[in-house]
C-alpha cells in the first residue's frame, strides 16, 4: 500500500512493499504528482463514472489528495448533488467538476470524455441491488451492460483506453472453497453478478483485440463505513439490504431491530461470515491500481479485500462498542441466496500493487456511526 506524508515537508515520502514493480510505481509517482501539488499544471484528469455514489466518493476524495483533478458523471439515480458539495468541502479542492449525465447517453458521455481532455476513467456507475436484479432483470443489463459498452464505444472514439472496473465478489458465485483466488472460476448465481461477469468478460475481449488498452477489474468484498469527518458515507434509499447501513438505522432509531439472517450456518456462531473492508481503504485500491496502469499496459484482475470475515454477531458487537449503543436483534430464517462464509484472497493486489487494506473492523464501525450520527437522514435533509 502506498502511504502518503505531505505533513512535514509539502512533499511526498511514500513507503511501500519491495516488489520491483512497485517501486517502479513509487518511483513514477513521487516524480509525476509531486509537481502538481507545488502549483504546476495538473497533468492527469480522470472522469468518475458514478463518482458521486458511496465508493466513488470516497474515491474522489482521494484522487484530488492525491493531486488529480476528477470529473464526477453521475445521473444522480442512488446518490444527491449534495455529495459533490460535500467532497469540494472536505477537500477544498477546485480540481472537482460535476456532469449529471447517464453512461447510456452517447452524446453526454462523449462531450465529457472530450471536451474534459479526460486521461482515464474509473467506471463505478452501476446498479446493484441483487434482489431488484431478479425481479428487474432488463433494467440491469440496460443500465450496467449497455451503458458500459456505451461508455467503451466513447472512450475508443476519443483514445482513451484507460479504465479501471468496479466488479464484485458477487462474480465468484457459490464456489467449492469460501476463499476467493482471482483464479477461482467465476459462476455469478444472480443476475446482478451476471452484469459484473459480462463487462469483465467484454474487457478481456477488448484488451485482446485493443493491446494497448490498460483495464483494471476489481472485485470488491464488502465495502462498510465512511470517510473519517463525518461528512461522506453511505446512503441506501429505502430500507437497506446489506448488514452494517442496516444496524446504524438500528443504532440511530431509525429501525427498531435488526433481523439476523440465520444462526444455523456451519460457523462458529452460526451467523454468516463475510469479509468486510473500510471504504477508504477500497477508494485507496483505486489510487494505486491507476498509478500501475499508468505505468503498464495490461489488463489486471484483482480481489479488493482484507483475507479476515466476521460473523454478523462479530458485527453487531463492535457497532455496539463502536457507538455505545445498544443492537436489539431476532434471528429469522436465511436468506435466500446467501453463503455461509466467503472472503478474499487479497494477496495479488498485494503483490501487484504493494495494497493492502489497513482498517479493521473497530475502524469500520466507528467511521459508520460517525457519518449516521451527524447523518441520520443521510443526505436527504441537506439542501
Ligand atoms: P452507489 O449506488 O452508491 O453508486 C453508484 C453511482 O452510480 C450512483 O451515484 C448512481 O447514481 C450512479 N449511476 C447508476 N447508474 C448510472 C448511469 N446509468 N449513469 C450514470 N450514473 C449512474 O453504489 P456503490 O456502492 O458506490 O457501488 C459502486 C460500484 O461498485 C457499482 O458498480 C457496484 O455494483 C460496485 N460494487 C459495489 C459493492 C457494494 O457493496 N457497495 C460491492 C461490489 C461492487
Ligand atoms: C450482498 C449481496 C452481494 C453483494 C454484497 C455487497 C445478496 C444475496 N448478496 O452480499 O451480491 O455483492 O451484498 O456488499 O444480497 N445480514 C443479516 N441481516 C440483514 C442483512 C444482512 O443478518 O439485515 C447478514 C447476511 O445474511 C450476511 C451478512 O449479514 O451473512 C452480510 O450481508 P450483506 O451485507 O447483505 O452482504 P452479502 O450477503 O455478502
Amino acid at each position: 500500500m502506498f502511504w502518503v506524508d505531505e505533513q512535514n515537508s509539502g512533499s511526498r515520502t511514500i513507503t511501500s512493499s519491495n516488489n520491483d514493480d512497485t517501486q517502479e510505481i513509487l518511483a513514477y509517482f513521487t516524480r509525476s504528482y509531486c509537481k502538481n501539488k507545488r502549483g504546476t499544471e495538473m497533468e492527469e484528469k480522470i472522469l468518475v463514472t458514478g463518482g458521486a455514489g458511496y465508493i466513488g466518493s470516497h474515491t474522489v476524495v482521494q484522487l484530488l489528495e492525491a493531486g488529480l483533478s476528477v470529473v464526477v458523471f453521475d445521473n444522480l439515480s442512488n446518490s444527491s448533488r449534495a455529495v459533490i458539495d460535500r467532497i469540494s468541502k472536505l477537500t477544498g479542492s477546485k480540481s472537482l467538476d460535476f456532469i449529471e449525465g447517464d453512461i447510456r447517453d452517447r452524446t453526454a458521455v462523449r462531450h465529457a470524455l472530450r471536451d474534459q481532455k479526460i486521461s482515464a476513467v474509473v467506471h463505478f456507475a452501476g446498479l446493484k441491488a441483487v434482489g431488484e436484479s431478479e425481479t428487474e432483470p432488463l433494467k440491469y443489463y440496460d443500465n450496467n451492460v449497455s451503458g458500459s459498452v456505451v461508455l467503451l464505444e466513447e472512450m475508443m472514439k476519443t483514445d482513451i483506453n484507460t479504465i479501471v472496473f468496479s466488479s464484485s465478489a458477487t462474480v465468484y458465485g457459490n464456489p467449492e472453497y469460501s476463499q476467493y483466488h482471482e483464479d477461482t472460476p467465476p459462476a455469478p448465481a444472480n443476475v446482478y453478478g451476471r452484469t459484473k461477469l459480462i463487462v469483465e468478460d467484454i474487457l478481456r475481449d477488448l484488451k485482446k483485440s485493443q493491446p494497448s488498452w490498460r483495464i483494471a477489474l476489481l472485485r470488491y468484498f464488502n465495502p462498510v463505513g465512511a470517510h473519517d469527518s463525518g461528512l461522506i458515507g453511505e446512503n441506501p434509499k429505502g430500507i437497506p439490504n446489506n448488514l452494517m447501513p442496516f444496524i446504524a438505522q438500528v443504532a440511530v432509531g431509525v429501525r427498531q431491530k435488526l433481523s439476523v439472517y440465520g444462526n444455523d450456518y456451519p460457523t462458529p456462531d452460526g451467523t454468516g461470515l463475510r469479509d468486510y473492508i473500510h471504504v477508504e481503504d477500497l477508494a485507496a485500491g483505486h489510487l494505486a491500481t491507476l498509478q500501475y496502469l499508468k505505468i503498464k499496459p495490461t489488463l489486471l484482475t484483482l480481489n479488493l479485500g482484507t483475507g479476515q470475515s466476521y460473523s454478523v454477531l462479530d458485527i453487531i458487537k463492535a457497532f455496539e462498542k463502536a457507538s455505545g449503543k445498544a443492537i436489539p436483534y431476532e434471528v429469522v430464517g436465511r436468506r435466500e441466496g446467501d453463503l455461509a462464509e466467503y472472503y478474499a484472497d487479497p494477496s495479488l493486489a498485494e503483490k501487484i500493487l504493494g495494497w493492502k487494506a489497513q482498517l479493521g473492523i473497530d475502524r469500520m464501525c466507528a467511521d459508520t456511526w460517525r457519518w449516521k450520527k451527524n447523518n441520520p437522514a443521510g443526505y436527504s435533509n441537506i439542501k
